[in-house]
């Protein structure tokens, strides 16, 4: 099910505190979000990106600005955006297949639908034979992926991912990567995914996008579909592939020379 749903962010500055101890965490932050974009935003640490994510999943509202939907202004939460947080975020007291359940129970889907949705996610995130599981049970990295499990079996146009895979281990961080390239192709959700990584950014993300210092402004904003033949090459064949390493450093580049 695509979705045409476009996101502009207009004017967004944040303040965070009282007068005498005010935080700007984000500057002027203009942009337009085409529906169907996979979006990576990289920036040095403390620039503002989960709080624009923040703004975007409607946790708070803008200290100036606006952010619409489809020309609507964003109001708070809602099932067309589904966040999965840098921690882990499970519910304690039940076993996984309801947490993953849980989104689409409040959406209403009915039980064998809901049933079928999380097999598969499960099976995606490698959590199959530990449906019965309480999240205690499980370890950091398991509990992540239930979380991701969780927000994509909920079915959200706007998946909106906080640094999701920088607590996985090199292999299941790739096997992830890849699963998600395959549902973005397939469904065409929009995906806003912040990481540290600068590989990960221009690997995954049709566009990236890169942060100054707080308080955070856009300083690079760039179109990252290198394809062979129309094909998106895996990324341990990408590292040598000369338009990759181009991308890369210029990323790295402005991540490194971003200060205002
Ligand atoms: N709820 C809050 N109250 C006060 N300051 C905050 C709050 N959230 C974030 N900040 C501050 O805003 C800045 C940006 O934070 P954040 O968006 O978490 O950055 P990043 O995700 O890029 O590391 C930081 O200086 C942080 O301390
Ligand atoms: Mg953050």
């Amino acid at each position: 099910m695509r979705h045409d749903k476009s996101l502009e962010i207009q004017g967004v500055q944040q303040f965070f505190g009282a007068k005498g101890a005010r935080v700007q965490a984000l500057s002027r932050i203009d942009l337009v979000i085409e529906p169907g974009q996979f979006v990576c935003l990289a920036g040095p640490s403390g620039c503002g990106k989960t709080t624009l994510l923040r703004l975007i999943a409607g946790f708070m509202s803008p200290s100036e600005g606006a952010i619409t939907i489809e020309g609507k202004p964003i109001k708070g939460p809602g099932p067309d955006r589904g966040m999965v947080f840098q921690a882990p975020n499970l519910y304690p007291w039940m076993d996984v297949r309801a947490n993953v359940e849980l989104g689409m129970k409040y959406q209403g889907v009915k039980k064998p639908q809901r049933r079928t949705q999380s097999d598969y996610y499960l099976q995606m995130v490698g959590l199959s034979d530990f449906s019965e599981r309480r999240p205690y049970e499980l370890s950091g990295g398991m509990q992540q992926r239930c979380q991701i499990a969780r927000v994509l079996a909920s079915d959200p146009e706007f998946v909106l991912m906080d640094e999701p895979f920088g607590a996985l281990d090199a292999l299941t961080r790739e096997r992830l990567q890849e699963e998600l390239l395959t549902i973005w192709r397939e469904t065409g959700k929009t995906i806003i995914f912040i990481t540290h990584s600068v590989e990960e950014a221009v690997f995954l993300g049709s566009r990236v996008l890169v942060m100054s210092p707080r308080p955070g402004e856009i300083v690079l904003d760039v179109d990252s579909n290198i394809t062979q033949g129309g094909e998106r090459l895996p990324v341990s064949e990408l590292r040598s592939v000369p338009e990759f390493i181009a991308l890369r450093d210029k990323v790295r580049d402005a991540i490194q020379h971003s200060h205002p």
